[in-house]
């Protein structure tokens, strides 16, 4: 056995795929398993399914660490921290869904050798209930702080690490610490529920900051101050930071949603009613909607408009469409009686049959040609670049409605567009 501990991963989704083939640059054995058959070969093969910048490299890099599986066996055989990252989504009633990490336990033995290491998003306290149910096996959080498009180095430089175990399990914490030191990172020792909320708390707050600053860009609009402006002004402050200070279209993706949504409810549950949390997500909802009220300022009714939007991944560097603004803004645009058009450099195809019968263009020029206005909802750095005199010579209307406040306002207005931002 080498120096370095042999590592388990259960569920090979983007964060156990990240966390796997890291964790092999590290230079430890990863036994990664799946129950999908199909994505076991293929990574097997050195394919790589999903859209994550320096993702396909590691795994080409550290092929030989990388044991890919879809039996448990192995797995258990050679290591011994088991990385839980399957997939933990909303159920109808707000509450997570935790059958997939409920497999998983229902798989394993009760050898005292073996510890989970939570991955995946858990409700605060599950981490207390499946230990008291299975006092035999180690118990770790260890919650991801990745985001899609920057994982791979957001894994490899963390601003902190937090490791919660209770006493019963803090030989498998001590080896947890030993794993993360190449990283350098701060480590936040805590007990498991502790480490839970950080994880729900963190997320909640960044969202919490994304719904202030969006509702300041409403107040701007009608007061005539910038919100650009307005965040710069106010991120220079140390206390409160330039970071997720950018108004715009509202947030979405695979955590943002979730994880409000999952803390109002655990906070729910012990009968404690988290106002401010209902407000962030509603403001967020109302947020996406706005666009529509822009476009009918200038264009009236919209029945019959050809619309225009430009991205369609929840933000741009992936190809993630989950709680994404383009689909809230494809709906209700059809609801309104407008023909659409999407165009996104990787995610469209993958959204067809939630775009509520968009026509998927190949291209931007092809999205906004005859269009009687465009909306900016995703800032891939491709539409920086357009070549905005085509765009307006294509355009039946020159309307540019910039969802994420990305495009260059005074170069629009010398082309000649009708220009509308979020909160300027
Ligand atoms: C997020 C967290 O950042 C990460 O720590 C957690 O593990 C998972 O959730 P991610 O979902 O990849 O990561 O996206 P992130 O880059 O945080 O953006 C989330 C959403 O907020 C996007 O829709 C983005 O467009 C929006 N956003 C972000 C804003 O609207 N304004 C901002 O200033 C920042």
């Amino acid at each position: 056995m080498s120096e370095k501990e042999p590592i388990g991963v259960i569920g090979v989704g983007w964060v156990g795929l990240v966390t796997a083939s890291c964790l092999a640059e590290l230079g430890h054995e990863v036994w990664a398993r799946d129950i999908l058959a199909d994505k076991v070969e293929s990574l097997s093969r050195g394919e790589v399914p999903i859209h994550e910048p320096g993702l396909p490299e590691l795994v080409a890099k550290n092929s030989a660490r990388l044991h890919f599986t879809t039996d448990m066996a192995p797995v258990l055989e050679h290591a011994r921290l088991l990385f839980v990252c399957v997939d933990t989504p909303p159920t109808y009633s707000g509450d997570a869904d935790l059958s997939r990490v409920e497999a998983v336990i229902a798989e394993l033995g009760d050898s005292d050798e073996h510890a989970l290491v939570m991955k995946s998003t858990v409700p605060v306290g599950t981490g207390r209930s499946i230990q008291r149910r299975r006092d035999g096996l180690g118990y770790v959080s260890n919650p991801e702080f990745l985001q899609e498009g920057s994982a791979v180095p957001d894994f490899m430089k963390p601003d902190r690490v937090v490791i919660g175990a209770d006493n019963r399990s803090g030989r498998f914490a001590d080896r947890m610490e030993a794993l993360y030191e190449p990283l350098d990172a701060p480590i936040v020792r805590t007990d498991v529920a502790s480490a839970e909320m950080i994880k729900l708390a963190s997320n909640a707050f960044l969202a919490t900051k994304i719904s202030f600053i969006n509702e300041i860009a409403n107040v701007s609009e009608e007061l005539g101050a910038d919100v650009s402006e307005v965040a710069r002004g106010m991120g220079l402050d140390d206390r409160i930071g330039p970071r997720f200070l950018r108004a715009g279209v509202g947030f979405g993706g695979s955590c943002f949603p979730k994880d409000v949504q999952a803390l109002k409810q655990l906070a729910g549950n012990t009968g404690y009613h988290f106002q401010l949390l209902t407000a962030v997500v509603e403001v967020n909802e109302l947020q996406k909607r706005r666009t529509i009220g822009k476009l009918q300022k200038h264009l009236g009714s919209l029945v019959g408009k050809e619309i225009a939007l430009l991205g369609v991944a929840f933000k741009p560097n992936t190809d993630d469409i989950r709680e994404a603004t383009s689909l809230v803004l494809s709906g209700r645009l059809a609801g309104e009686g407008a023909n659409v058009r999407v165009y996104d450099p990787v995610a469209a195809t993958r959204a067809d049959e939630m775009l509520a019968g968009a026509r998927i263009s190949d291209s931007a020029l092809e999205a906004v040609d005859g269009a009687d206005a465009a909306v900016l909802v995703t800032e891939w750095p491709e539409f920086a670049d357009l070549d905005w005199a085509e765009v307006r010579e294509k355009m039946r209307v020159p309307l540019i409605v910039d969802g994420r406040n990305f495009l260059d306002r005074q170069a629009l207005i010398e082309a000649g567009f009708t220009y509308e931002g979020i909160g300027r």
